[in-house]
């Protein structure tokens, strides 16, 4: 059987730690300054694991992602147990795609080889910016310069890496960002995540900018670095495959994949949420976010889950449409109909086609146009209304 006919299951796995904390992020990451204990929370994983694989046992695990927070804090012996636990509770297919999220400091780029050594084969770096006013100004604790000798030790460690930008910061023109675009592309190989700057409640940045001390583009303004994001990616060869990720064709990220043309996978470690499906039934699961709660709660009932719902027939048709409309390749019209019990509205599908926001292909698929990507939420509420 070939990857694309195989069924796709992926294992996410949270670890929560970072350095510090940046002032844009509301991921569920912690600083701590006591040092983690990481064989304690390595048995939690594989206890978490084994339990996971208890409600849906019998996978083939087409992909592992091991994201943050900054797992690249980990020793590469942690990470060796991790995937060692996935391995024995399920099965890892041999071309399975075993990415870590790496943060691109000295420090964290000299564990690459024993990343790799445990079984990772793929890494995506939060670079962020290539400029260094520009990090210090992002609360980053790594310069341009060693973020990119970072990418350079990924690149002789791992065939497959990938980093990520964020774009749209306070006075950044069209011009700057081309420019950056442009060096981001020749340094990676074969994919990049470029994130628009969002600013996040409770986050610093939202205070800053609320207090008018931050300012972020306006509609005009992003737009056109959007634009110029789609045309500069384009023309070297790494076209959007989701609304903000890029890739050489055939290098998509498979992990990613799973969550927007919504397949199953595990989620497992503090905060992680899954989508499993048992008796014919998906459930949305979610574990505990605080990471100390979650220890013990694993410790103590095998599992962190404190969220595990049945969704209903529309509200997965929901997050189907929700999902899949972030793909270039859009999502099959037959499907969310054969999940909802009813298919899309033809009125609705005929006047956002006339308003050049989406097009149903050769195939029957309906995609989201370029225009339609930067109102992308107002598309899916249209369909889903
Ligand atoms: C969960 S973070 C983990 C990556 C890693 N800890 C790091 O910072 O290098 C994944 C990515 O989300 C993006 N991100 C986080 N907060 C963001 C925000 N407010 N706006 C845009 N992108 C954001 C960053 O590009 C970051 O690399
Ligand atoms: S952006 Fe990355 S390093 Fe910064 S706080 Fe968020 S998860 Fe941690």
């Amino acid at each position: 059987m070939t990857r694309a006919e195989r069924e796709a299951f992926g294992v996410y796995v949270h670890w929560p730690f970072c350095l510090s904390k940046c002032p844009y992020c509301d991921f569920n990451s912690h600083v701590r300054r006591a040092p983690i204990d990481e064989e304690r929370f390595a048995r939690a994983f594989a206890r978490e694991i084994e339990s996971t694989a208890e409600r849906v046992p019998r996978r083939d695990v087409t992909s592992i992602f091991l994201g943050g927070g900054t797992p690249s804090l980990m020793q590469p012996q942690t990470v060796g147990a991790i995937l060692d636990a996935i391995g024995k509770y399920w099965c890892v297919t041999s071309d399975a795609e075993v990415t870590l999220e790496a943060n691109p400091t000295s420090v964290e780029a000299t564990r690459f080889r024993g990343y790799r050594t445990a079984g990772v084969n793929r890494v995506s770096l939060g670079v962020q910016a290539l400029d260094d006013g520009s990090l210090k100004a992002l609360g980053r604790l790594h310069s341009a310069r060693e973020a990119l000798d970072a990418v350079a030790i990924a690149r002789s460690a791992f065939d497959r890496y990938s980093f990520d930008l964020i774009y749209a910061r306070p006075d950044q023109t069209p011009q700057m960002w081309a420019d950056e675009l442009k060096l981001a592309i020749s340094e990676a190989a074969e994919h990049l995540s470029l994130y628009q700057l969002t600013i996040e409640e409770g986050t610093p940045f939202f205070g800053l900018h609320a207090a008018g001390k931050l300012a972020t583009p306006d509609e005009t303004l992003a737009r056109a670095l959007y634009d110029v994001t789609q045309e500069v990616c384009t023309a070297q060869g790494l076209p959007a495959y989701e609304i903000s990720n890029h890739a050489r064709p055939g290098a998509e990220c498979r992990h990613n994949l799973i969550y927007w043309r919504g397949e199953e996978y595990a989620g497992i470690g503090p905060g992680a949420h899954g989508r499993l499906d048992i008796n014919g039934i998906r459930h949305a699961t979610a574990a505990e976010k605080r990471p100390e709660a979650w220890l013990m709660r694993v410790e103590s009932t095998g599992d962190g889950v404190v969220i595990d719902d049945m969704l209903n027939s529309e509200e997965r048709a929901d997050e189907f449409l929700l999902m899949g409309l972030r793909l270039k390749e859009g999502i099959d019209p037959k499907r969310y109909a054969a999940l909802s019990g009813r298919p899309l509205d033809p009125r609705r599908i005929a006047v956002l086609r006339e308003e050049g926001a989406i097009i149903v292909d050769a195939g029957g698929r309906l995609r989201v146009t370029q225009a339609g990507f930067p109102v992308l939420d107002a598309v899916v509420a249209d369909l889903a209304a």
